[in-house]
C-alpha cells in the first residue's frame, strides 16, 4: 500500500489552476484557449457562460445515464424543468462543451421533438445549444452522450486503481467543466436540485453529491436525490469499486479498499469539525458529510462537492498532518455552497472565505500553534507568488478588470482573501466578526453574491458599528488594490524561529545537522525547513541533508514535494528515482507542476522531464495534462 503525503499550504501552486477554465482544447475552433475573453464576452451576465439565465432559469435536472466504460462515455439523457422569467422568451440556450446532442424533445411526449441548434465550439466556452421553448413551461428532454475525452471527466484504467482490479469514473466540474458531461446552465448564478439514476458495471459502485445510499445495488441502478438547490460547478460524479465506511455521526468514507482504513485514521477530525464550524456559522444545511478518496491522479488536493467532498489520496499522511484540506473542503459547505460567488472573477468569495474558516476550523480542532504554522507558510506562499503576477492579478475582485478567464485562479483569491477577513476579524473582535459571518451566510444562503453585494452588507452589518476600526477606504484597498496592504496581521511563530536559529547555527558551523532535534517536527515544520535552508545547495549538502533526514524516502506528499524541488534546483540525483516514481504515480496539479516546471528550467534535465512525462501522460487527469503540456514542450493531442 502507498502513502501519499499531500501539502499543506503551497497554493502559489494555484497559478497553474489556470488550465482550469482553458485547459481543455474543444472541437475546431477559431479562437485560441489562451485568449482574453472579447469585449461581448465580458459584457455577458456571466462572461464564463453562453446561457440566457437572465431570461430562463432551469429549476430541476433528472438525469438518466448509463456508464459506458468500453466507449468512455456517458449515455443517456436529461429532463431539465425550467422557469421562464421573461415571459416572452422564445429559447432557451445551454452550455455544452462536445457533447453528442441526439435529440431534444418534450419530457412528457418525447416523440414531440423540438427544434435545436449547436454553435460553433469555442475553446474556452465550448458550444451553446439554443432549444427552441414550447408554450408554457413544460419540461424538455436531451439525449445525449458525453466525449471520450470529456474535459470535467477522467476515465481511469484499472492499472491506475489502488487495487487494479476495476476502472474507475470520476467527475469535476468547477470551474465550468460541468457542461461537458450535462448540458445545462454552466453559470454559478443559477441554482437547481437534482435526481438521478445511474447505471454502472454491477461490480462498480455510483456515488454523487446528493443523499448517497450506501447500500450496495447488484443490479447495477443507482438512484440520486439533492433536494437543496445547487450551482452547476458542484455537479458531481464518481463510479468505482468503492468501499463504504461509517466513521462518526455525520460522516462516512467512499474508498477503493486500500485507503479505506488509513483515511478513516487520518480523517477522524472531520465530525469535530462539523461541531465546531456549527458552533461558529450556524446549522450544516446539508445532511450528512462523506469523504469521498480517489484514485492519485485526482488533478486537486479536495472539491467541495456537496454531502460528498472529493479529496485526493495525497492528504493520507498517517498523521493528520495535513487534514486541514478536509477542514477546508467542508468549510465551503458555508462559503461556497451555500452562499455562492456569482460569477468566477468573484472566486475570492468563496475560496478566501473558506482559507479563513479552514484555519478556525484548524486552530478549533489541532490548535493555535498549527494554524499559525500553516498561516506563516501560506503567507510566504502568496508574496513570492504575487511577486510574478501583474497589479491587475493581484486583485481580490477581479471583475472590473479584463482578465484572461484563467487568471482568475490564483493564490490571491484563497490567501490575501482569508488575510483580509482576519484582519477585519482582529479590527472588531472575533465575538463581532463571527456573527457577522454566521448572519450573512444566513441572510445569503442559496443564494450568489458579488463582491458588490457583499461589500454593501459589510457597510450596513459591520463596518456601520466599527466605522473606526474599518475604515472604508481599507477595505476597497484589500478588495481593489494591488498587493498586500500594510495593515496585515504577519503570523509569527516561535517553532519557525527555532528552525531558522538552528539552520543559522549550522551553516555557520556551530551545529552538526544531526544534532537538530527533529523528532517531534511536525510537517509543516519540515516544509518550513526545506524553505529556508540557504541556497544554492552543493551536492555534498544534499547528500548530508538526505543521509541525516531520509529525505528522498519521504512519504510525506508534501515533504517529499518540497525536497524534489531542491533535488531537481541542484542536481541531486539520487534522488531522481523517487522523482521519477512520484511523477508517475501522482496526478495532483499543485504537486506536480512545479516540478515540471524546475526540471524545464535547467537544461540538463529537461530531457528527463519528457521523457517522465510521456509515461505519466496517459494516466493524468485531461486539466493536468493540459498544464503540464505547455510546460514539457508537449504537443497537445486533446481533442
Ligand atoms: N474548489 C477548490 C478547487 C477548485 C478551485 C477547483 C477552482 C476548480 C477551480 C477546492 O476547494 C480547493 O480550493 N482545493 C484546494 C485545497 C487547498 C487550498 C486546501 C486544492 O485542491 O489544493
Ligand atoms: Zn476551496
Amino acid at each position: 500500500m502507498f502513502r501519499f503525503m499531500p501539502i499543506v499550504t503551497m497554493r502559489l501552486f494555484l497559478i497553474p489552476l489556470l488550465i482550469l477554465l482553458t485547459a481543455c482544447q474543444s472541437l475546431p475552433t477559431d479562437k485560441k484557449a489562451s485568449e482574453s475573453l472579447s469585449e461581448s464576452e465580458l459584457q455577458r451576465p456571466d462572461p464564463h457562460s453562453l446561457a440566457n439565465f437572465e431570461d430562463v432559469v432551469i429549476t430541476h435536472l433528472k438525469l438518466e445515464l448509463k456508464t459506458d466504460f468500453a466507449d468512455k462515455a456517458l449515455k443517456g439523457h436529461v429532463v431539465i424543468n425550467y422557469k421562464k422569467l421573461n415571459p416572452d422568451v422564445k429559447y432557451m440556450v445551454l452550455d455544452t462543451r462536445d457533447l453528442k446532442i441526439r435529440r431534444v424533445s418534450l419530457a412528457n411526449d418525447s416523440k414531440q421533438q423540438l427544434s435545436w441548434q449547436l454553435g460553433q465550439a469555442e475553446a474556452t466556452l465550448g458550444s451553446a445549444l439554443r432549444i427552441k421553448l414550447p408554450e408554457g413551461e413544460a419540461a424538455i428532454r436531451i439525449d445525449y452522450q458525453t466525449h471520450p475525452k470529456a474535459s470535467g471527466l477522467q476515465w481511469l484504467n484499472p492499472t491506475q486503481t489502488a487495487t487494479a482490479k476495476h476502472p474507475f469514473l470520476f467527475s469535476q466540474s468547477q470551474a465550468i467543466h460541468a457542461r461537458s458531461w450535462i448540458p445545462l446552465q454552466d453559470t454559478p448564478a443559477v441554482r437547481f436540485t437534482y435526481q438521478a439514476q445511474i447505471e454502472v458495471p454491477s461490480a462498480l459502485r455510483a456515488v454523487m453529491s446528493a443523499k448517497n445510499n450506501p447500500e450496495i445495488n447488484p443490479d447495477g441502478i443507482y438512484q440520486f436525490d439533492m433536494p437543496q438547490a445547487i450551482p452547476s460547478y458542484l455537479m458531481a460524479i464518481a463510479v468505482g469499486d468503492l468501499q463504504y465506511k461509517k466513521i462518526s455521526e455525520h460522516v462516512a468514507i467512499y474508498a477503493e479498499q486500500p485507503f479505506l482504513e488509513p483515511a478513516a485514521y487520518e480523517f477522524a477530525k472531520t465530525e469535530d469539525m462539523i461541531t465546531a464550524a456549527e458552533k461558529l456559522y450556524g446549522e450544516y444545511r446539508w445532511g450528512d458529510y462523506d469523504l469521498l478518496v480517489l484514485p492519485p491522479s485526482f488533478p486537486f488536493g479536495g472539491m467541495e462537492n456537496p454531502r460528498l467532498s472529493f479529496i485526493t489520496p495525497t492528504v493520507i499522511a498517517g498523521d493528520r498532518s495535513l487534514d486541514s484540506l478536509i477542514a477546508h473542503e467542508l468549510a465551503h459547505s458555508w462559503s461556497g455552497n451555500l452562499v455562492t460567488n456569482a460569477r468566477w472573477c468573484d472566486l475570492w468569495l468563496n475560496e478566501g472565505f473558506t482559507s479563513y474558516i479552514e484555519a478556525r476550523l484548524v486552530e478549533a480542532v489541532h490548535g493555535q500553534q498549527r494554524m499559525i504554522m500553516e498561516a506563516a507558510l501560506n503567507l510566504q506562499g502568496l508574496q513570492k507568488e504575487m511577486a510574478d503576477l501583474p497589479e491587475a492579478e493581484q486583485r481580490l475582485s477581479t471583475c472590473e478588470v479584463n482578465l484572461d478567464s484563467e487568471d482568475v485562479f490564483s493564490g490571491v483569491a484563497y490567501d490575501k482573501g482569508r488575510f483580509f477577513l482576519e484582519w477585519m476579524e482582529k479590527q472588531v473582535g472575533r465575538a463581532d466578526f463571527d456573527a457577522f459571518l454566521n448572519q450573512y451566510f444566513d441572510h445569503f444562503a442559496f443564494k450568489s453574491v458579488t463582491s458588490k453585494q457583499f461589500i454593501a452588507y459589510l457597510q450596513e452589518n459591520l463596518m456601520a458599528q466599527h466605522a473606526d476600526k474599518l475604515p472604508l477606504d481599507i477595505v476597497n484597498t484589500w478588495i481593489y488594490g494591488p498587493g498586500l496592504p500594510d495593515v496585515l496581521y504577519v503570523p509569527v511563530t516561535d517553532k519557525f524561529e527555532v528552525i531558522n536559529d538552528n539552520i543559522a547555527a549550522w551553516h555557520n558551523g556551530t551545529r552538526n545537522l544531526a544534532d537538530i532535534e527533529t523528532d517531534k517536527w511536525t510537517t509543516q515544520e519540515w516544509l518550513h525547513f526545506l524553505r529556508a535552508l540557504p541556497t544554492p545547495l552543493d551536492k555534498q549538502t544534499m547528500q548530508q541533508l538526505d543521509k541525516t533526514f531520509d529525505l528522498s524516502n519521504s512519504q510525506n506528499s508534501e515533504i517529499a514535494h518540497d525536497w524534489l524541488l531542491l533535488s531537481i534546483r541542484y542536481h541531486y540525483e539520487p534522488a531522481y528515482s523517487r522523482l521519477i516514481k512520484y511523477l508517475t504515480t501522482i496526478g495532483r496539479m499543485k504537486l506536480i507542476v512545479p516540478l515540471y516546471k524546475a526540471m524545464m528550467e535547467t537544461d540538463e534535465l529537461q530531457h528527463l522531464a519528457q521523457r517522465i512525462y510521456q509515461k505519466a501522460r496517459p494516466g493524468y487527469h485531461p486539466l493536468a495534462q493540459s498544464a503540464v503540456d505547455p510546460i514539457v514542450n508537449h504537443q497537445s493531442d486533446n481533442l
